[in-house]
Protein backbone atom coordinates (compact mmCIF):
# COMPACT_ATOMS: atom_id res chain seq x y z
CA UNK A 1 0.00 0.00 0.00
CA UNK A 2 1.54 3.30 -0.68
CA UNK A 3 0.90 6.29 1.59
CA UNK A 4 1.87 9.28 2.79
CA UNK A 5 1.18 8.85 6.96
CA UNK A 6 4.27 8.16 9.20
CA UNK A 7 4.07 5.35 12.15
CA UNK A 8 3.54 7.27 15.21
CA UNK A 9 1.64 6.55 18.13
CA UNK A 10 -2.34 6.95 17.62
CA UNK A 11 -2.71 9.29 20.29
CA UNK A 12 -0.06 11.36 18.61
CA UNK A 13 -2.07 10.98 14.98
CA UNK A 14 -5.08 12.10 16.58
CA UNK A 15 -3.48 15.28 18.24
CA UNK A 16 -1.54 16.15 14.86
CA UNK A 17 -4.66 15.81 12.99
CA UNK A 18 -7.01 17.98 15.20
CA UNK A 19 -4.58 20.29 15.47
CA UNK A 20 -4.12 20.26 11.93
CA UNK A 21 -8.21 20.59 11.26
CA UNK A 22 -8.72 23.58 13.22
CA UNK A 23 -5.92 25.25 11.35
CA UNK A 24 -8.03 23.94 7.97
CA UNK A 25 -11.22 24.94 9.65
CA UNK A 26 -10.28 28.76 10.43
CA UNK A 27 -8.86 29.47 6.98
CA UNK A 28 -11.83 27.74 5.07
CA UNK A 29 -14.66 29.51 7.26
CA UNK A 30 -12.75 32.69 7.34
CA UNK A 31 -14.06 34.32 3.78
CA UNK A 32 -11.07 36.76 3.76
CA UNK A 33 -8.45 34.29 4.62
CA UNK A 34 -9.99 31.77 2.23
CA UNK A 35 -9.50 34.13 -0.55
CA UNK A 36 -6.08 34.55 0.68
CA UNK A 37 -5.53 30.85 0.39
CA UNK A 38 -6.89 30.83 -3.16
CA UNK A 39 -4.93 34.05 -4.00
CA UNK A 40 -1.84 31.79 -3.06
CA UNK A 41 -2.31 29.46 -5.73
CA UNK A 42 -2.29 32.37 -8.40
CA UNK A 43 0.37 34.02 -7.08
CA UNK A 44 2.53 30.46 -7.67
CA UNK A 45 1.81 30.26 -10.76
CA UNK A 46 2.62 34.02 -11.90
CA UNK A 47 6.07 33.16 -10.03
CA UNK A 48 6.08 30.50 -11.78
CA UNK A 49 5.81 32.16 -15.01
CA UNK A 50 8.14 35.11 -14.00
CA UNK A 51 10.96 32.64 -13.19
CA UNK A 52 10.14 31.38 -16.17
CA UNK A 53 10.70 34.44 -18.39
CA UNK A 54 13.87 35.15 -16.88
CA UNK A 55 15.59 31.86 -17.54
CA UNK A 56 13.39 30.16 -20.50
CA UNK A 57 12.42 33.30 -22.55
CA UNK A 58 9.41 31.53 -22.24
CA UNK A 59 5.77 32.49 -20.99
CA UNK A 60 4.11 29.47 -18.96
CA UNK A 61 1.34 29.32 -21.63
CA UNK A 62 3.64 28.01 -24.03
CA UNK A 63 5.81 25.65 -21.85
CA UNK A 64 4.86 21.67 -20.92
CA UNK A 65 4.76 22.21 -16.87
CA UNK A 66 5.06 19.07 -14.43
CA UNK A 67 4.29 19.46 -10.54
CA UNK A 68 5.74 16.39 -8.23
CA UNK A 69 3.47 16.01 -5.39
CA UNK A 70 0.37 17.83 -5.97
CA UNK A 71 -0.91 16.57 -2.58
CA UNK A 72 -4.33 15.56 -1.74
CA UNK A 73 -6.28 19.13 -2.86
CA UNK A 74 -4.71 19.23 -6.39
CA UNK A 75 -5.78 22.92 -6.91
CA UNK A 76 -2.62 24.71 -8.51
CA UNK A 77 -2.25 22.01 -10.65
CA UNK A 78 -5.94 22.28 -11.66
CA UNK A 79 -5.81 25.92 -11.88
CA UNK A 80 -3.06 25.61 -14.07
CA UNK A 81 -4.43 22.72 -16.49
CA UNK A 82 -7.88 25.20 -16.02
CA UNK A 83 -6.07 28.27 -17.11
CA UNK A 84 -4.50 26.42 -20.62
CA UNK A 85 -1.18 25.64 -19.40
CA UNK A 86 -0.16 22.04 -20.44
CA UNK A 87 0.64 21.05 -16.73
CA UNK A 88 0.72 17.59 -15.56
CA UNK A 89 1.71 16.08 -11.92
CA UNK A 90 2.15 13.11 -10.13
CA UNK A 91 1.45 12.47 -5.86
CA UNK A 92 1.36 9.01 -4.12
CA UNK A 93 -1.98 9.52 -2.79
CA UNK A 94 -4.90 9.44 -5.09
CA UNK A 95 -7.13 12.60 -5.32
CA UNK A 96 -10.80 12.45 -4.81
CA UNK A 97 -12.59 14.62 -7.72
CA UNK A 98 -16.38 13.78 -7.35
CA UNK A 99 -16.66 11.81 -3.76
CA UNK A 100 -17.73 9.00 -5.88
CA UNK A 101 -18.60 5.77 -3.84
CA UNK A 102 -15.98 3.95 -6.50
CA UNK A 103 -13.39 6.73 -5.70
CA UNK A 104 -13.82 6.25 -1.89
CA UNK A 105 -13.19 2.34 -2.72
CA UNK A 106 -10.54 3.19 -4.81
CA UNK A 107 -8.51 5.40 -2.21
CA UNK A 108 -9.34 3.06 0.67
CA UNK A 109 -7.40 0.10 -1.47
CA UNK A 110 -4.44 2.13 -2.61
CA UNK A 111 -4.12 4.64 0.40
CA UNK A 112 -5.73 2.56 3.23
CA UNK A 113 -8.36 3.31 5.92
CA UNK A 114 -6.20 6.36 7.62
CA UNK A 115 -5.98 7.94 3.82
CA UNK A 116 -9.82 7.29 3.73
CA UNK A 117 -11.01 9.04 6.70
CA UNK A 118 -8.90 12.08 6.16
CA UNK A 119 -9.56 12.38 2.70
CA UNK A 120 -13.58 12.13 3.79
CA UNK A 121 -13.04 14.64 6.71
CA UNK A 122 -11.50 17.25 4.18
CA UNK A 123 -13.76 16.54 1.31
CA UNK A 124 -16.74 17.16 2.92
CA UNK A 125 -15.37 20.18 5.25
CA UNK A 126 -13.27 21.67 3.22
CA UNK A 127 -12.65 20.81 -0.39
CA UNK A 128 -16.12 21.51 -1.72
CA UNK A 129 -16.02 24.72 -0.55
CA UNK A 130 -12.38 25.76 -1.19
CA UNK A 131 -13.01 24.26 -4.87
CA UNK A 132 -16.37 26.62 -5.14
CA UNK A 133 -13.90 29.61 -4.36
CA UNK A 134 -11.56 28.60 -7.31
CA UNK A 135 -14.30 27.68 -9.65
CA UNK A 136 -15.39 31.85 -8.98
CA UNK A 137 -12.23 32.55 -9.20
CA UNK A 138 -10.99 31.19 -12.35
CA UNK A 139 -13.93 32.14 -14.31
CA UNK A 140 -13.02 35.89 -13.50
CA UNK A 141 -9.78 34.95 -14.96
CA UNK A 142 -11.88 33.93 -18.14
CA UNK A 143 -10.61 29.82 -16.93
CA UNK A 144 -13.28 27.15 -16.45
CA UNK A 145 -12.86 24.75 -13.65
CA UNK A 146 -11.48 21.87 -15.80
CA UNK A 147 -10.98 18.30 -13.99
CA UNK A 148 -8.63 16.82 -16.37
CA UNK A 149 -8.07 13.65 -14.54
CA UNK A 150 -5.74 11.75 -16.97
CA UNK A 151 -3.00 14.63 -16.22
CA UNK A 152 -3.24 13.82 -12.27
CA UNK A 153 -0.83 10.88 -12.21
CA UNK A 154 -0.73 8.36 -9.03
CA UNK A 155 2.59 6.90 -7.85
CA UNK A 156 6.02 7.17 -6.60
CA UNK A 157 7.74 10.28 -8.57
CA UNK A 158 10.94 8.82 -8.58
CA UNK A 159 9.88 5.70 -10.42
CA UNK A 160 8.49 7.14 -13.48
CA UNK A 161 9.70 7.50 -17.04
CA UNK A 162 8.87 10.69 -18.73
CA UNK A 163 9.83 11.22 -22.45
CA UNK A 164 13.62 13.22 -21.91
CA UNK A 165 13.95 16.84 -22.98
CA UNK A 166 9.97 17.03 -22.89
CA UNK A 167 9.85 19.49 -19.98
CA UNK A 168 10.22 23.14 -19.81
CA UNK A 169 9.45 23.59 -15.70
CA UNK A 170 9.32 21.17 -13.07
CA UNK A 171 7.54 22.47 -9.80
CA UNK A 172 7.16 20.71 -6.36
CA UNK A 173 5.87 22.62 -2.97
CA UNK A 174 6.08 21.31 0.50
CA UNK A 175 7.05 17.53 -1.22
CA UNK A 176 11.32 16.99 -1.44
CA UNK A 177 11.19 16.75 2.67
CA UNK A 178 9.11 13.82 2.46
CA UNK A 179 11.17 11.63 -0.17
CA UNK A 180 14.27 9.53 1.28
CA UNK A 181 17.17 10.00 0.43
CA UNK A 182 17.38 6.70 -1.87
CA UNK A 183 14.79 7.86 -4.05
CA UNK A 184 16.01 11.56 -4.15
CA UNK A 185 19.30 10.75 -5.94
CA UNK A 186 17.21 8.99 -8.37
CA UNK A 187 14.06 11.60 -8.94
CA UNK A 188 17.07 14.42 -9.32
CA UNK A 189 18.98 12.59 -12.08
CA UNK A 190 15.76 11.71 -13.63
CA UNK A 191 14.32 15.61 -13.73
CA UNK A 192 17.55 16.24 -15.30
CA UNK A 193 16.64 14.01 -18.31
CA UNK A 194 12.87 15.12 -18.38
CA UNK A 195 14.02 18.98 -18.71
CA UNK A 196 14.74 20.89 -22.07
CA UNK A 197 18.09 22.67 -21.89
CA UNK A 198 17.28 25.40 -20.62
CA UNK A 199 14.42 24.15 -18.64
CA UNK A 200 14.13 24.83 -15.51
CA UNK A 201 13.19 23.48 -11.72
CA UNK A 202 11.27 25.43 -8.92
CA UNK A 203 11.80 23.02 -5.72
CA UNK A 204 10.68 24.66 -2.82
CA UNK A 205 11.32 22.40 0.27
CA UNK A 206 9.99 23.10 4.15
CA UNK A 207 13.30 22.43 5.51
CA UNK A 208 14.15 20.66 8.67
CA UNK A 209 16.22 23.31 10.78
CA UNK A 210 13.68 26.11 10.42
CA UNK A 211 11.26 26.86 13.17
CA UNK A 212 8.19 24.92 10.99
CA UNK A 213 10.94 22.02 9.58
CA UNK A 214 9.28 19.61 12.51
CA UNK A 215 5.87 19.86 10.89
CA UNK A 216 4.19 19.56 14.23
CA UNK A 217 1.00 21.82 13.77
CA UNK A 218 1.37 24.34 16.43
CA UNK A 219 4.49 25.50 14.50
CA UNK A 220 2.97 25.14 10.95
CA UNK A 221 4.02 28.99 9.46
CA UNK A 222 0.73 30.52 9.92
CA UNK A 223 0.44 29.69 13.66
CA UNK A 224 3.97 30.97 14.36
CA UNK A 225 3.28 34.14 15.30
CA UNK A 226 0.05 33.39 16.50
CA UNK A 227 -0.59 33.52 20.66
CA UNK A 228 -2.31 29.55 22.25
CA UNK A 229 -1.10 27.39 24.60
CA UNK A 230 1.88 25.08 22.97
CA UNK A 231 2.72 21.44 24.68
CA UNK A 232 5.72 21.95 21.93
CA UNK A 233 8.44 24.54 22.47
CA UNK A 234 9.85 26.62 19.89
CA UNK A 235 12.40 24.13 17.72
CA UNK A 236 10.80 21.63 19.54
CA UNK A 237 11.88 18.95 17.18
CA UNK A 238 15.99 20.00 17.07
CA UNK A 239 15.69 20.40 21.27
CA UNK A 240 13.65 18.25 23.22
CA UNK A 241 11.90 16.16 20.26
CA UNK A 242 9.36 14.74 22.19
CA UNK A 243 6.15 14.93 19.36
CA UNK A 244 6.00 13.57 16.08
CA UNK A 245 4.49 15.14 13.29
CA UNK A 246 1.96 12.50 11.10
CA UNK A 247 3.89 12.41 7.94
CA UNK A 248 7.40 10.73 7.27
CA UNK A 249 10.80 13.31 7.21
CA UNK A 250 14.02 12.85 5.53
CA UNK A 251 15.69 16.13 7.97
CA UNK A 252 17.40 17.32 5.35
CA UNK A 253 18.99 20.72 6.15
CA UNK A 254 19.50 23.84 3.66
CA UNK A 255 22.86 22.76 3.02
CA UNK A 256 21.94 19.37 2.32
CA UNK A 257 19.87 20.43 -0.37
CA UNK A 258 22.48 22.88 -1.79
CA UNK A 259 24.70 19.80 -2.02
CA UNK A 260 22.51 17.53 -3.51
CA UNK A 261 21.05 19.88 -5.90
CA UNK A 262 24.36 21.36 -7.36
CA UNK A 263 25.16 17.82 -7.92
CA UNK A 264 22.88 17.87 -10.78
CA UNK A 265 21.83 21.17 -11.39
CA UNK A 266 23.03 24.74 -11.56
CA UNK A 267 21.30 26.33 -8.20
CA UNK A 268 20.35 30.19 -10.12
CA UNK A 269 18.24 31.23 -6.71
CA UNK A 270 17.85 30.70 -3.45
CA UNK A 271 14.45 32.32 -1.81
CA UNK A 272 13.24 32.21 1.55
CA UNK A 273 9.74 32.21 1.58
CA UNK A 274 9.37 33.90 5.00
CA UNK A 275 12.31 35.79 6.38
CA UNK A 276 13.27 35.50 10.10
CA UNK A 277 10.40 33.40 10.84
CA UNK A 278 10.52 32.60 14.41
CA UNK A 279 12.85 35.49 15.46
CA UNK A 280 10.43 36.15 18.25
CA UNK A 281 10.59 32.86 19.80
CA UNK A 282 14.90 32.80 19.90
CA UNK A 283 16.10 33.88 22.93
CA UNK A 284 19.64 33.32 24.21
CA UNK A 285 18.94 30.04 25.66
CA UNK A 286 17.64 28.70 22.69
CA UNK A 287 20.59 30.44 20.42
CA UNK A 288 23.10 28.80 23.01
CA UNK A 289 21.18 25.13 22.78
CA UNK A 290 21.30 25.29 19.41
CA UNK A 291 24.84 26.99 18.77
CA UNK A 292 25.92 24.08 16.46
CA UNK A 293 23.48 25.19 14.05
CA UNK A 294 23.95 28.01 11.64
CA UNK A 295 21.41 31.09 11.70
CA UNK A 296 20.54 30.87 7.93
CA UNK A 297 19.23 27.35 9.15
CA UNK A 298 17.33 28.29 12.08
CA UNK A 299 15.69 30.92 10.08
CA UNK A 300 15.04 28.93 7.17
CA UNK A 301 11.19 27.74 5.93
CA UNK A 302 10.04 27.01 2.52
CA UNK A 303 13.40 27.74 0.82
CA UNK A 304 12.48 28.11 -3.12
CA UNK A 305 15.55 26.68 -4.91
CA UNK A 306 15.39 28.14 -8.78
CA UNK A 307 17.71 24.82 -10.84
CA UNK A 308 18.38 24.89 -14.08
CA UNK A 309 20.03 22.09 -16.02
CA UNK A 310 24.09 22.49 -15.66
C1 LIG B 1 2.70 18.23 2.25
S1 LIG B 1 1.98 17.58 0.82
C2 LIG B 1 2.14 18.95 -0.28
C3 LIG B 1 1.10 18.92 -1.32
C4 LIG B 1 1.08 20.08 -2.30
N1 LIG B 1 2.31 20.19 -3.04
C5 LIG B 1 0.73 21.38 -1.64
O1 LIG B 1 1.54 22.32 -1.71
O2 LIG B 1 -0.34 21.47 -1.04
C6 LIG B 1 3.21 16.46 0.24
C7 LIG B 1 2.71 15.59 -0.89
O3 LIG B 1 3.84 14.96 -1.51
C8 LIG B 1 3.45 13.69 -1.92
N2 LIG B 1 4.66 12.87 -2.13
C9 LIG B 1 5.61 12.54 -1.22
N3 LIG B 1 6.56 11.76 -1.77
C10 LIG B 1 6.21 11.60 -3.07
C11 LIG B 1 6.77 10.89 -4.16
N4 LIG B 1 7.90 10.17 -4.03
N5 LIG B 1 6.16 10.93 -5.36
C12 LIG B 1 5.00 11.64 -5.52
N6 LIG B 1 4.42 12.33 -4.51
C13 LIG B 1 5.00 12.31 -3.31
C14 LIG B 1 2.55 13.20 -0.80
O4 LIG B 1 1.71 12.14 -1.20
C15 LIG B 1 1.79 14.47 -0.44
O5 LIG B 1 0.57 14.57 -1.13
Amino acid sequence: MRTSEAKIPLFEKIRELYSIGKIKFKSTYNKDKLILNIDSIFNDINEYNQYLLKYCKKNIYDSKVFEIGYGPRPYRLLAMISLGIDAYGIDLDIPIYNGTIQEWIKLYKENGFERLLKSLIRYYLFDLKERKELEKRLKAKNGKFSLKKERLWVGDASKLDITESSLDLIVSEDVFEHIPMESMEILLKKMTLWLRPRGIGLIRPMVYTGIAGGHLAEWFPTNVLAHFKRKSQPWEHLRKNRFHPNTYLNKLWRKDYRGLFSKYFTILEEKVKYPLLGKEWMTEEIKKELAMIPEEELFSNNVLFVLQKS
